[in-house]
């Protein structure tokens, strides 16, 4: 079955971009020209993905807001011939079926996925974890996708991490099939480096197969007293079988300072537009 549906769990504090983030959400950072959470939308529909749902709490209608169209702004940038940007806002809005549900307490990662149930049904799913952005030629869910389409099975997306990141990721080990893909046989929610089964972190990007909701129900609270969606997938590699793949792409950690400021600077720098300049200014900074 075709993966035509996505899930992109936008419920958290963001915690790590005090004090940025108390009223403003952490997905509508800007990573240089746009917020953060439309590079994850682009990245969806850019790998065929027709309906999207957002999971949100309160304080982030600005999300909402965001992919909705506003026909005064529409009408201002047409009657002054502001054409590139009227496009771009039209499109925003035109990105495929937006849905949005709210979380109501923050329970953790497979509680909120646990709420998509109705959404997605009897399908196999994707998720987009908006923390984590990707630069690539293919869309990494995408990737994903194929290698669901190859095996029909649940697929995480992997990449290795250095050993002093382990403890940040859920983290997966297994039987290696091919030179990108692994059949997946323990995962643990952010294990200390001495007890992790491999150096492959998950990171952000799943395709799911529908049986995952069954197991949410049953997951008890893990890591940090909250229902960690690691540990209902760990319960399908015992039942259906689970894959790791490995993609291509970087992908940025935009939930922390450092990340931030790292995506937004690559970005900028494949703006030819403002490369130059940016490089020059970088020069006189004598570093
Ligand atoms: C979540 C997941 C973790 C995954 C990570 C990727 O953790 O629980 O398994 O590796 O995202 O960014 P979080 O960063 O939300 O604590």
């Amino acid at each position: 079955m075709k993966v035509k549906k996505a899930v992109i769990p936008a419920a958290g504090f963001g915690t790590r971009l005090l004090p940025y983030t108390k009223a403003q959400p952490k997905e509508m950072v800007c990573i240089y020209n746009k917020p953060s959470i439309q590079h994850v939308v682009e990245e969806a529909v850019n790998a065929g993905i027709e309906d999207i749902l957002i999971i949100i709490s309160r304080n982030k209608n600005s999300i909402e807001d965001h992919f909705d169209s506003v026909p005064e702004l529409e009408k201002a940038l047409k009657d002054k011939g502001k054409d590139d940007y009227l496009k771009e806002v039209q499109e925003i809005s035109n990105l495929g079926n937006m849905h949005f549900i709210r979380q109501k307490e923050a329970k953790g990662l497979g509680h909120a996925i646990g709420m998509a149930e109705a959404f997605v049904g009897d399908e196999p799913f994707a998720i987009l974890l908006p923390d984590d952005i990707m630069y690539s030629e293919v869309p990494v869910i995408g990737q994903l996708m194929k290698a669901y389409d190859e095996h029909g099975k649940s697929v995480l997306g992997v990449q290795p991490v250095e050993r002093e990141a382990i403890r940040k990721y859920g983290i997966a080990g297994g039987k290696s099939l091919s030179d990108k893909d692994i059949s997946v046989e323990v995962m643990v929610e952010k294990p200390e480096p001495e007890e992790a089964p491999s150096n492959l972190g998950i990171l952000g990007r799943y395709v799911l197969t529908p049986s995952v909701f069954k197991y949410i129900k049953e997951t008890k609270p893990g890591k940090g007293g909250e229902i960690q969606l690691t540990d209902a997938i760990e319960q399908q590699i015992h039942n259906e079988g689970v894959i790791a793949h490995s993609f291509d792409g970087i992908r940025y950690d935009i939930g922390n300072r450092l990340g931030y400021m790292i995506a937004n600077l690559d970005y900028a720098l494949r703006d030819e537009e403002v490369k130059g300049d940016l490089l020059e200014y970088i020069r006189t900074l004598n570093l």
